[in-house]
């Protein structure tokens, strides 16, 4: 039993879509996450950047002494994957758990995948599909407009902006008859509703962040980990730009009031 916190790290704010689904797995677990808000996006930047960026991210963490790092974005878990090699602690991207899971969803074997354009270019979720079962058909599309629209709040699922773009950008896969659509980026399950609207509620989507927190308790539990309180665990947020605004944004993402304080601090330093 271990009552450390888990430390969640994402470019923004996207990884809270994870935090949230890692309060309802585990409602005991303390959490300390950090958005990169001042450097946010990743997903349009270099493999190399990537990689300096994360690992700034994973070293703030660890300063803090958590128990647990989790990547909760899709483009970091894409690029970063030697991330795991340096760390003291158990650490998860959302690549692997999300495969696993679209893959066992599938019935004709034909898989979307969308996310950034780092992670799409680095074949991540297509490879790793493969492995399992070679037969699968992955069609990826990067959405480089989908972070900017739902940073900037345009989720309603009736929105025509929202739904143009997702048409556009869904038109590949829906054209291959997909059954199964990964939403490779943690941003995009804010705007679930509107691509399932678009695509038709038969295409199962599959949540990044809401694997990653089940494998997450997985990992905990294997490795005797877990948190042993029977209190409601609580949640640090710090990021690297200005707070200003981030109660109501956070409070889009984590799906509830955010009431907690938020801290910045300077991540170069790290
Ligand atoms: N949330 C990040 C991801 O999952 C995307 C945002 C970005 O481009 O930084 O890939």
């Amino acid at each position: 039993m271990n009552n450390a916190p888990i430390g969640v790290f994402d470019s923004g704010l996207g990884g809270l879509t994870a935090v949230r689904e890692l309060k309802n797995v585990l409602p005991n677990e303390n959490i300390i996450y950090f958005g990169d808000t001042g450097r946010v996006p990743y997903g349009t930047r270099s493999n190399d950047t990537i990689k300096k960026y994360a690992q700034q991210d994973t070293k703030f963490l660890l300063k803090n002494n958590v128990k647990m790092i989790i990547a909760a974005c899709g483009t970091v878990s894409s690029v970063a994957v030697n991330l795991k090699k340096d760390l003291p602690v158990p650490y998860t991207g959302v690549v692997s758990p999300t495969c696993f899971a679209a893959a066992k969803a599938t019935k004709n074997k034909k898989i979307g995948v969308i996310g950034t354009s780092a992670t799409i270019n680095s074949h991540s979720y297509r490879d790793l599909i493969h492995s399992f079962d070679s037969e699968v058909e992955v069609i990826e599309q990067d959405c480089p407009l989908f972070v900017p629209l739902v940073e900037s709040g345009f989720i309603d699922k009736d929105d025509p902006v929202t739904r143009l773009v997702i048409e556009r950008y869904l038109e590949k896969i829906m054209k291959a008859e997909a059954d199964t659509v990964i939403l490779g980026c943690t941003h995009y399950p804010i705007i679930a509703k509107a691509i399932s609207s678009v695509i038709g509620d038969k295409v199962t989507l599959i949540d990044s962040g809401r694997e990653t927190a089940i494998y997450a308790a997985k990992i905990l539990k294997e490795n005797n980990l877990l948190n042993d309180s029977s209190e409601t665990g609580t949640c640090e947020y710090y990021v690297s730009d200005t707070p200003d605004g981030f109660e109501s944004v956070a409070g889009v993402f984590l799906g509830e009031n955010v009431s907690h304080s938020v801290t910045q601090i300077d991540i170069e330093k790290y």
